[in-house]
């Protein structure tokens, strides 16, 4: 039964076969790539609102071949409560109690001079210029929580500052920071304060912006500043187990590769977090396999392709923090390198089928258990093991699943280019739209007449308007440009393209490696982009009276 499993070809006759194929790439391409939308946009799910929402949904598919859905799911940082956050990575965010506070230290301190001509050069390290800083960004954006400046530094002209500081997205639900640094120019305000006269845009303080000290190896030359604006906040290392004694000191879960490999990325969530509670029921440490088949329903060739690292699409760094987790190829190492240099070897206990439930191995001391999963499907999915009586004592670790913090990078700079101050509509078509027999309004209702007349009612004119859509046709939004101004996914591509900082990162943890912007990317960060707006206008509640999944089901 393991026929659906795809052909698999390394990667390297995949490059060559791409490369060959350049001469078609404009015209393929681009067709490629909106057919792979099309085909795979799904709305987000507004009434996923909630772990336990997810779980009904799931549950329901129970015993049956999983029903594939390509909605992007709500992953940690979305559904865990601000409350759940890691105390110490708790910052205080800069609140304008906070500001006062440093305000009434500075005036503490030193006898304010009554000279306004002082202010005539701006002196950048002046504190007052943050505090006017941190004023005017309180009041200007009203959805970011600020958590912490540098101290500002020159900007170009004599009356400008550039200054970096670190943030989070009210929206957000994570204790995630993100970077900006913009160039500020001042004038002096009432009482002999500076004054923001004007700010400049997202990213746009490029002196603020922190150059990375690395040691140059080239030349045995002295260590020099390379100014990179790469995030190095992220450390998704691939953890060690160091000694022999630590690995054996362990207790580990292991799930063999079973038939949800190269399933939907639903799919495959739902059986990974299946895996990794059972660990966590067991107190084990779940040794994961980061290495994740994307299903061709997301790939840009249309078909399924392996290799692909967990941490393009999820934060490895938060999941080493929240989980006992081990990687599969430095576990497999070290219990070959123990097996072979030890008499005894490791007990292992072998379980041949998920009907042995997580309840039965909570008394085995063996320091590894073994899920095969080699039975025919769908036998062999890892989330049986969590069906029937175990999922009573199992419960998916929702809050150790956050999307990739690269991917959120581009999600906060597409925000950020608007400023946060944004509407979006959710515009689901594709598939859905051609299908009248189950959703027999949805394609004249989003159609661009039927579009503009509606986002009348609901949006401002000339507002900055995302459109969040599967629709592949570019040009398909352009009558809403006679009334906003519309953003499309596709306008920000330079953030993914070669030159792109998430580019680089990628390519660092693809052993050099260029890395696709594939079809689940592009949803995940269309559908994040989407939660930021201030008034979100959905399909399937704003636009049209057809239900979600079809006729006669809301
Ligand atoms: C799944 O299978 C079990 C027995 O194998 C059965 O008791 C249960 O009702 C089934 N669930 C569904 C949703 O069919
Ligand atoms: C500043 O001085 C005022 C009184 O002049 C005092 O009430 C206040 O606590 C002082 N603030 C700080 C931060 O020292
Ligand atoms: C600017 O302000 C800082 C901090 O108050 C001070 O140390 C520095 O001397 C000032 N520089 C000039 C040129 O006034
Ligand atoms: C910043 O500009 C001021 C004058 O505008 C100058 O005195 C100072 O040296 C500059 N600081 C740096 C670090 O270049
Ligand atoms: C300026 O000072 C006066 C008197 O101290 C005060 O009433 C006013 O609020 C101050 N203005 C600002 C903008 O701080
Ligand atoms: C850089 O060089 C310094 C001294 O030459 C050394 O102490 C430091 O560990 C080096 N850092 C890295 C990241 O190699
Ligand atoms: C990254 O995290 C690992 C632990 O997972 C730690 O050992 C390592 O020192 C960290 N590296 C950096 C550069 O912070
Ligand atoms: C889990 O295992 C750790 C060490 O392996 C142990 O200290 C802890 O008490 C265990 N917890 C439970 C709930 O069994
Ligand atoms: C980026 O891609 C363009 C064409 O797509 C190519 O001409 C250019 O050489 C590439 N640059 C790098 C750094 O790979
Ligand atoms: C990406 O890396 C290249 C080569 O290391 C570098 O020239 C470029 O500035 C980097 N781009 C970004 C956005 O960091
Ligand atoms: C969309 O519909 C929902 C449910 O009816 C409603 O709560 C929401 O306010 C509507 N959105 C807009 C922008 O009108």
């Amino acid at each position: 039964m393991k026929e659906s499993i795809p052909s698999t070809e390394p990667i390297g006759q995949n490059l060559i076969k791409l490369i060959s194929n350049l001469c078609f790439s404009v015209f393929v391409f681009s067709v490629l790539i909106f057919t792979v939308i099309a085909i795979t946009y799904q709305p987000p799910d507004p009434w996923l609102e909630s772990a336990p929402a997810i779980t009904k949904l799931f549950t329901q598919s129970e015993n049956a071949t999983f029903k594939n859905d390509n909605s992007i799911l709500k992953t940690g940082e979305d559904l865990v409560a601000a409350s759940a956050i890691t105390p110490a990575m708790a910052v205080e965010p800069i609140t304008e109690s906070v500001i006062e506070r440093s305000e009434e230290k500075l005036t503490n301190l030193s006898v304010k001079s009554s000279d306004c001509e002082e202010l005539r050069i701006v002196n950048c390290s002046d504190p007052l210029v943050l505090i006017a800083v941190e004023r005017f960004n309180l009041k200007v954006f009203k959805s970011i929580v600020f958590l912490g400046y540098q101290t500002p530094v020159n900007g170009s002209k004599s009356d400008e500052c550039d200054v970096a500081w670190r943030f989070r997205n009210k929206k957000e639900k994570s204790w995630r920071k993100y970077r900006d640094f913009r160039r500020f120019k001042f004038g002096i305000g009432e009482n002999c304060t500076y004054k923001v006269k004007h700010a400049s845009g997202w990213h746009s303080g490029i002196n603020a912006r922190r150059p990375t000290r690395v040691n140059s190896t080239r030349n045995g030359g002295s260590p020099k500043i390379v100014p990179t604006i790469r995030d190095d906040e992220i450390n998704d290392t691939i953890p060690t187990l160091g000694s022999e004694m630590n690995f054996m000191m362990g207790r580990y879960l292991y799930y063999s590769r079973g038939g949800d490999y190269c399933k939907g990325m639903n799919h495959y969530l739902w059986s990974f977090l299946c895996g990794l509670g059972e660990a966590m029921y067991l107190n084990r440490t779940f040794v994961m396999d980061l290495s994740v088949c994307l299903a061709g329903t997301y790939s840009l060739s249309n078909k399924d392709e392996e290799g692909k690292d967990f941490r393009f699409y999820f934060d490895f760094e938060h999941l080493k923090e929240v989980a006992s987790i081990v990687e599969e190829g430095e576990f497999v190492r070290d219990w070959k390198k123990w097996d072979r240099n030890h008499k005894r070897k490791i007990p292992v206990k072998k379980v041949v089928t998920y009907k042995t439930t997580p309840m039965q191995l909570k008394k085995d001391k063996s320091p590894i258990i073994w899920r095969q999963f080699d039975a025919p499907e769908p036998e062999n999915y890892w989330y049986r093991v969590c069906e029937g009586q175990a999922a009573k004592y199992i419960d998916r670790p929702w809050h150790a699943l956050w999307k990739s913090k690269r991917l959120m990078n581009i999600v906060t700079e597409i925000s950020g280019q608007m400023d946060w101050d944004f509407d979006a509509v959710h515009v689901v078509r594709g598939e859905k739209a051609q299908n009248k027999v189950l959703w027999p309004h949805l394609d004249a209702d989003t159609s661009p007449d039927a579009l503009l007349s509606k986002l009348q009612g609901l949006v401002q004119p000339w507002r900055n308007l995302f459109v969040a859509t599967n629709e592949p046709f570019y040009n398909y939004f352009d009558k809403l440009r006679s009334q906003y101004k519309v953003h499309l996914l596709g306008d920000y591509k330079i953030l993914w393209s070669n030159t792109s900082e998430w580019y680089n990162e990628t390519l660092l943890l693809n052993d050099g490696r260029p890395v696709e912007f594939d079809g689940y990317m592009r949803v995940a960060v269309d559908t994040e982009v989407l939660y930021r707006a201030k008034t979100r206008v959905e399909t399937f509640y704003n636009l049209t009276k057809d239900c979600k999944d079809g006729i006669n089901t809301c």
